[in-house]
């Protein structure tokens, strides 16, 4: 018997929105509310806090307050929970962490017309967010990013994930937030790197994609470097827009091709947190990153040499550290294995975004080891690290 194979073909329409505010869950801040009305109008939504412990130790009203939020509008919002997380990478590194929010998903009865409000940095968002997508095959969320990294950037896509052998991201889902609000209160809690850090992902995405952009990023360094509020939201919003747009419109938002162009600087990035212990921040890598890439761009001849210092000196301004952390022989290869590594995560043809210009992104599929590891002695010559 012949039975032909049956068709299948089906679009899904995906929708999510990013709004701003100050003071989210102050009595007056009716923004929460508002867009839990807007997914049920009449009906009490039930909500699972978790909260990155950085967060609440520098804002250690928090939990509290969003009791109170949630028992003032009682007739809409029905509070369980507030679980509280370890905040930074380490929230990656261990598996627990997730156990832990899909149990309490489980013991509150958390159903996929509850949410899921995860409050943090991009690790804890990564993590709580993929914990969101695979409990029930996935609830509702809601992101809540409390730095400029994950503000700008980690929080606003549709990727979650956490690291398993020795390589960020390995474990992980694609699944879109229902929204995603960003508090600029959580930011003057900061600590200097975790401010700046976050900078690097907008330097990336005007580098490989608006000239006006990274200008205006050029002008405002020293006032981003001295932590003036509205040259980082502006730096934030532009950043945030990119990227947003980049996924709706960029033709690959599940990134089944073999380019990534938005990681422009992050096959050393991620391969240097990993080399750190995750010392380096995201952020500080993917400076770093984009230093060295930068770099073995002039090298390659498709940058001028006026071009690389300009973004350079604009780089060690805003306070960036542009030296690669690796010394001798076996560190350096180990570094370059990350070229490898990152066609692995992506499948399909080795694909590395640079640079032929500013806001002119070029993806090449082979990268010359020797040349690379020039730019990468260049650079360490140039801010100093001795690489034996
Ligand atoms: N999913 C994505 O698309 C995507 C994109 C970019 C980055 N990321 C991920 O994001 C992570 C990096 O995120 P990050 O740069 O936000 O760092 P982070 O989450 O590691 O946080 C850094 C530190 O800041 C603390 N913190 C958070 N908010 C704070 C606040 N308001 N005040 C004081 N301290 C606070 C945290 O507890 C932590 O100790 C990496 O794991 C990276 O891989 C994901
Ligand atoms: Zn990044």
């Amino acid at each position: 018997m012949q039975l032909n194979p049956i068709e299948q073909s089906f679009a899904v329409n995906f929708k999510y929105s990013l709004h701003f505010t100050s003071g989210l869950f102050e009595s007056n801040n009716d923004l929460f509310m508002k867009v839990i009305r807007s997914y049920k109008p009449n009906e009490k939504v039930k909500l699972l806090f978790v909260i990155d412990d950085g967060v609440l130790k520098n804002h250690p009203e928090l939990s509290e307050g969003i009791k109170e939020y949630c028992l003032l509008h009682n007739n809409q919002l029905q509070y369980t929970e507030c679980l509280v997380t370890p905040g930074g990478e380490k929230s990656k590194n261990n598996y627990d962490n997730v156990d832990r929010i899909i149990a309490a998903i489980n013991d509150n009865a958390i159903c996929r017309h509850s949410f899921v409000v995860a409050v943090g940095g991009g690790a804890v968002i990564d993590m709580a967010g993929f914990a969101a997508s695979i409990a029930h095959r996935g609830v509702k969320l809601i992101r809540i990013p409390t730095t400029v990294l994950s503000q700008n950037d980690a929080a606003i896509g549709v990727k979650n994930g956490i690291n398993a052998y020795n390589k960020k991201n390995f474990i992980g889902t694609f699944a879109a937030p229902y929204a995603i609000l960003n508090d600029s209160k959580f930011l003057t809690s900061l600590e200097q790197r975790d401010w700046i850090a976050g900078v690097a992902e907008a330097i990336k995405v005007a580098l490989i994609k608006d000239a006006d952009f990274y200008n205006t990023i050029k002008e405002n360094a020293i006032r981003l470097k001295e932590r003036d509020m509205d040259a980082m939201l502006n730096t934030i919003y532009r950043c945030a827009e990119m990227h947003m747009e980049h996924i709706a419109r960029g033709g690959d938002p599940f990134e089944s091709g073999s380019s990534r162009p938005l990681d422009f600087g992050h096959w050393s990035a991620h391969k240097l947190e990993q080399m750190s212990n995750y010392s380096l921040r995201h952020g500080e890598a993917v400076a770093k990153g984009i230093a060295l890439d930068l770099t073995y761009a002039r090298f390659k001849g498709l940058i001028s040499v006026e071009i690389l210092d300009e973004i350079l000196e604009m780089m060690t301004e805003i306070g960036f550290d542009l030296s690669i952390p690796v010394s001798g022989d076996k560190e350096i290869h180990e570094l370059l294995k990350g070229i490898q590594e990152f066609r692995e995560h992506l499948g399909g043809e080795l694909t590395i975004t640079l640079i032929n210009g500013i806001g002119k992104k070029l993806d090449v599929h082979h990268i010359d080891m020797e040349i690379m590891k020039n730019a990468l002695n260049f650079l360490n010559n140039k801010y100093k690290i001795n690489v034996a």
